[in-house]
């Protein structure tokens, strides 16, 4: 099995999840790797249309019918995820599974109904949480324009994510400085890069 680094990161919105997420790809594509950035939802594919719509007010879905499309989201990508994992690309992706199971089981959802059409997507070999308290996100610029972006409901979201948390997350603090979050996605993202360079290889979500 070839080398296969991976990183998907996530967190709550207005964490500076995008900003770190461009810095790593300069970053690692500086020090010559083969990468790539990502995020769901992909907003470009037909499915990544209707969630946009939703997510902007435009239209009204059933939780469990937005939640599915979330993940048939990633399941279109998946194929081609898996096409560049193994061609020994790293992808840097913003939010994933995780923030499926965290938003629906938010909204009152069963958790194990949440994560049913998730598993066998690819799991991450490293998750980067950015940590911060929900009152300090919605102080950051931009917030409230979206669908989710509600304090009262980002709480019940950072709850979420609580119960997710596995072996392969790694929790920042977001209320650093944005050079000094950098500064330890660096060194946390290189040492996993060169643990799955020694050879690692794909597994699935959630087994
Ligand atoms: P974004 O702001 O990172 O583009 O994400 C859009 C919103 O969609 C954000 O509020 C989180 C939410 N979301 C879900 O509810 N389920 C998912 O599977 C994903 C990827 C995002």
């Amino acid at each position: 099995m070839p080398a296969i680094p991976q990183f998907l990161r996530f967190c709550l919105d207005r964490s500076g999840k995008t900003s770190q997420s461009s810095r790593l790809l300069s970053y690692l594509e500086g020090l010559g790797y083969p990468v790539e950035s990502w995020r769901f939802p992909d907003r470009n594919t037909g499915v990544g249309q209707m969630i946009s719509s939703y997510l902007s007010n435009k239209s009204q879905l059933d939780d469990h019918a937005i939640h599915l499309l979330f993940s048939a989201n990633r399941w279109e990508k998946r194929a081609l995820m898996e096409n560049k994992l193994r061609s020994g690309t790293t992808l840097i992706v913003d939010r994933y599974s995780y923030s499926g199971v965290a938003f629906s089981s938010a909204k009152g959802l069963d958790i194990e109904w949440c994560k049913a059409p998730e598993m066998g997507l690819l799991a991450p070999d490293l998750v980067l949480y950015l940590d911060i308290p929900p009152e300090n996100a919605a102080e950051r610029g931009g917030y409230g324009g979206e669908r989710y972006e509600q304090l009262e409901f980002q709480r019940k979201v950072a709850q979420s994510y609580q119960c997710l948390r596995d072996a392969s997350w790694k929790i920042i603090d977001g209320r650093l400085s944005v050079e000094e979050v950098e500064k330890q996605l660096r060194e946390i993202v290189i040492s996993c890069v060169m643990m799955c360079q020694k050879g690692k290889s794909l597994s699935q979500l959630w087994s």
